[in-house]
C-alpha cells in the first residue's frame, strides 16, 4: 500500500488554510504552533488514526490527545477536513457557544482531552493507554506535546510511568519548534546542548547538537528523531513506533513554528496572534505555492544509481525522479521496476517514477510493487480506457497518479474527466529520451494554455516541469505555474547536489516572493506592499523582499 503522499499533502494544505480562516475570523488564536505540527496531524488523520466522524465515541477508536492545547486551530481544521463538522465551523472559532473554543473542549465531539493547561496531556495519555491494555483493547494513543511544554515536571512523571508500565500502545510526538510563548526555548529553559551562536532561530537546523532525545532515552523511552515537516519521515516513524513493543515511543519532530508562511516562520510573535484580513489572500496564495525539487538520477552515474540516490538524500531532495525508459517509447533504455525495487530501501523520500515506456497499463503494477510513490504515464501511449485502468489501480494502492505530455502533445480532451483526481501533470520541456537537454522555450506559452484548462477542471495536484530546468529559467517556470521541478543536469550533474538543490529553492523563493508582492500591490497598492514587507522581521527576509519590490517598481 502506498504512502498516499499526495492526499496527505492536499489535506495538510486545506487544514493550514482553515487555520488562517479561523484565527483571522476570530481575531485571535495560535497559528504558529498549529503550523509546526501540520504535517504530523496530516499523517495521523489521513493515514494512521482509526476513527469514525459519525461515531466519535466509538470505543475502539484510536485516541489523539493534543497536550499543547493552544494549537487547537490545527486540531479543529484537521477534524473539519476529516469530516467531523463542516469547514465553515472554523468561522465560529472562539465564539460564545461554539464547540470550537480557544483550547480543545469535550463539548466538541471527537475531542479527547481538554488541553490548554500545559504538561498534563501525557499523564492523561498514559492513563487511557493503560486502560486500553487492562481492557485488552487494541486502540493506539497518540499525543502531541510542545517542546516548551516539556519544561513542566508532570511530563517527566508521566514519562517515568509510561516506561515502568511498558505502555507501548502510546506514541508521543514532541513538536520541537524551539519557540515557546514569546521567545526561544533555548533562551528560556534549554533542552539541548548549549549553543555557541546567538542566532537561536537557526538552532533547529543543526540536529547534531540535539540532546533532547537523550532525556527521553534516560527515562526509558524509544526515541525516533525526524524532520517533522517531511510526510515520508513522519509516516515511517509512526510505522516503526507502532511496531515497537514493550516500550513507549516518542517521535522528536524537528519543526518550524509558523511553517509554510515565511513571515510567521521561526517568529515568536505568531505564537498567539491572528493574521489581519487584508493579508489573508496573500497568505493563502503563499500556502498554495509550496514547491518540491526532484533530482533526476539518470543525469548521474548510471552504473552506480545507489550512490545517486544517496546524493539526493544528503542533498535533502523532496522527491527522487526516476526516469524509466524502455528503448521503444524513447530510443534510450535506462532501468525498469527491478532497479527501483533495489533502490527503495535506501530512503523514504518519495519515488517519482516517470514511465517513458510503451503499454504502461501492462506494467504499472510492477512499479507499484517496486515502491513508487507516484507513477506518471504518457499521453502518447494511453487512451481513456487504458488510463482509466491505470488511474483506478493507482488510487486503490494509494499511489499518486501522474500524466505526462510531450512538448508537441496537447492535453487530450478524453483526459479532462481525470483532471480533478490527478495528482501530477508532467509538462515535458524537452523531447524525452535523455537528460542534459535545453529547455524548449515554447513551453512557457503551453503552460499558460494548460492553466486555463486545469483551472476549469478543478485541478488540485502539482504541475511538474521536466526537462532542461535550471537556475536561469526556474523562476519563470514557477511563475508559469509549475510546483515540482525536475533537475537532471542542473542538479545531479553538479558537483554538490545539496548546493544545487538549495540554489534551486532560492530561485523559486525569489520568484514566489515577487508573485506575492504582485498580489499585495494588486489588492492594496504600495500601502499593502509595505505592510507585507514589514511583516518579515526574522533574519534578512525584509531586505531581500524589499529589493524585489523595488525591482518591480512598487517602492
Ligand atoms: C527526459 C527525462 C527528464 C530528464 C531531466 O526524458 O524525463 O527527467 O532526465 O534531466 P534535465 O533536467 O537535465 O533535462
Ligand atoms: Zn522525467
Amino acid at each position: 500500500m502506498g504512502l498516499n503522499y499526495y492526499q496527505i499533502k492536499k489535506n495538510v494544505l486545506r487544514a493550514r488554510k482553515l487555520v488562517i480562516r479561523g484565527t483571522n475570523t476570530a481575531g485571535s488564536g495560535h497559528p504558529g504552533g498549529s503550523f509546526s505540527m501540520a504535517e504530523i496531524l496530516g499523517c495521523l488523520f489521513n493515514k494512521y488514526l482509526k476513527f469514525d466522524p459519525k461515531n466519535p465515541q466509538w470505543e475502539d477508536r484510536d485516541r489523539l490527545v493534543l497536550s499543547k492545547g493552544h494549537a487547537a486551530p490545527g486540531l479543529f481544521s484537521n477534524m473539519a477536513v476529516a469530516g467531523y463538522f463542516p469547514e465553515s465551523e472554523l468561522d465560529t472559532l472562539r465564539k460564545f457557544g461554539s464547540k470550537l473554543q480557544g483550547h480543545p473542549d469535550l463539548k466538541c465531539p471527537g475531542v479527547e482531552f481538554c488541553g490548554g493547561s500545559l504538561g498534563t496531556g501525557l499523564s492523561y495519555s498514559v492513563g487511557i493507554a493503560l486502560a486500553g491494555k487492562i481492557d485488552s483493547k487494541d486502540y493506539h494513543v497518540y499525543t502531541i506535546m510542545g517542546d516548551g511544554e516539556s519544561d513542566e515536571g508532570q511530563v517527566w512523571e508521566a514519562a517515568m510511568t509510561a516506561a515502568k508500565y511498558k505502555v507501548d500502545n502510546l506514541t508521543a510526538f514532541l513538536d520541537r519548534n524551539f519557540i515557546q510563548q514569546d521567545s526561544y526555548t533555548e533562551k528560556i529553559m534549554p533542552l539541548d546542548k548549549k549553543l555557541e551562536s546567538d542566532n537561536l532561530s537557526e538552532m533547529w537546523k543543526d540536529a547534531s547538537r540535539w540532546k533532547t532525545g537523550d532525556k527521553w532515552r534516560a527515562f526509558g523511552w524509544n526515541v525516533i528523531e525526524i524532520d517533522g515537516h517531511r510526510v515520508e519521515q513522519i509516516d515511517s516513524a509512526i510505522a516503526k513506533a507502532n511496531a515497537t513493543k514493550g516500550v513507549p515511543t516518542i517521535i522528536i519532530s524537528r519543526t518550524i513554528k509558523g511553517k509554510s508562511v515565511e513571515h510567521m516562520e521561526d517568529n515568536p510573535a505568531w505564537h498567539g496572534k491572528a493574521p489581519d484580513t487584508d493579508v489573508v489572500p496573500i497568505i493563502n496564495m503563499e500556502l498554495d505555492s509550496q514547491f518540491m525539487i526532484a533530482p533526476s538520477i539518470i543525469a548521474g552515474d548510471m552504473t552506480n544509481l545507489e550512490n545517486e540516490v544517496k546524493r539526493c538524500v544528503s542533498g535533502r531532495a523532496d522527491y527522487i525522479h526516476l526516469d524509466v525508459m524502455d528503448g521503444q517509447f524513447v530510443p534510450n533504455k535506462t532501468f525498469d521496476h527491478t532497479k527501483i525495487k533495489e533502490l527503495r530501501p535506501l530512503t523514504v523520500i518519495p519515488f517519482d517514477s516517470h514511465l517513458m515506456i510503451n503499454d504502461p497499463v501492462k506494467h504499472v503494477r510492477d512499479y507499484i510493487d517496486a515502491g513508487s510513490d507516484i507513477i506518471t504515464v504518457h499521453a502518447e501511449v494511453t487512451d481513456a480506457s487504458s488510463f482509466g485502468e491505470i488511474h483506478d489501480i493507482l488510487k486503490q494502492n494509494q499511489v499518486g497518479v501522474g500524466f505526462a505530455i510531450n512538448p508537441d502533445t496537447e492535453l487530450p480532451e478524453w483526459f479532462y474527466n481525470f483532471i480533478p483526481s490527478l495528482d501530477q501533470l508532467i509538462v515535458m520541456s524537452v523531447v524525452p529520451g535523455k537528460s542534459g537537454q535545453k529547455y524548449i522555450e515554447e513551453t512557457h506559452d503551453k503552460m499558460a494554455r494548460l492553466n486555463v484548462i486545469l483551472k476549469e477542471h478543478n485541478f488540485s495536484g502539482y504541475i511538474e516541469a521536466d526537462g532542461g530546468v535550471n537556475l536561469e529559467n526556474i523562476g519563470s517556470v514557477f511563475a508559469d505555474g509549475a510546483r515540482a521541478f525536475v533537475g537532471g543536469g542542473a542538479i545531479i550533474g553538479q558537483q554538490d547536489v545539496r548546493d544545487a538543490i538549495r540554489d534551486f529553492r532560492n530561485e523559486v523563493l525569489k520568484s514566489r516572493r515577487g508573485l506575492l508582492l504582485d498580489k499585495a500591490n494588486e489588492l492594496g497598492g504600495t500601502e499593502l506592499v509595505k505592510k507585507w514587507i514589514g511583516l518579515h522581521v526574522v533574519g534578512e527576509k525584509k531586505e531581500e523582499i524589499k529589493k524585489i519590490a523595488q525591482e518591480r517598481g512598487y517602492l
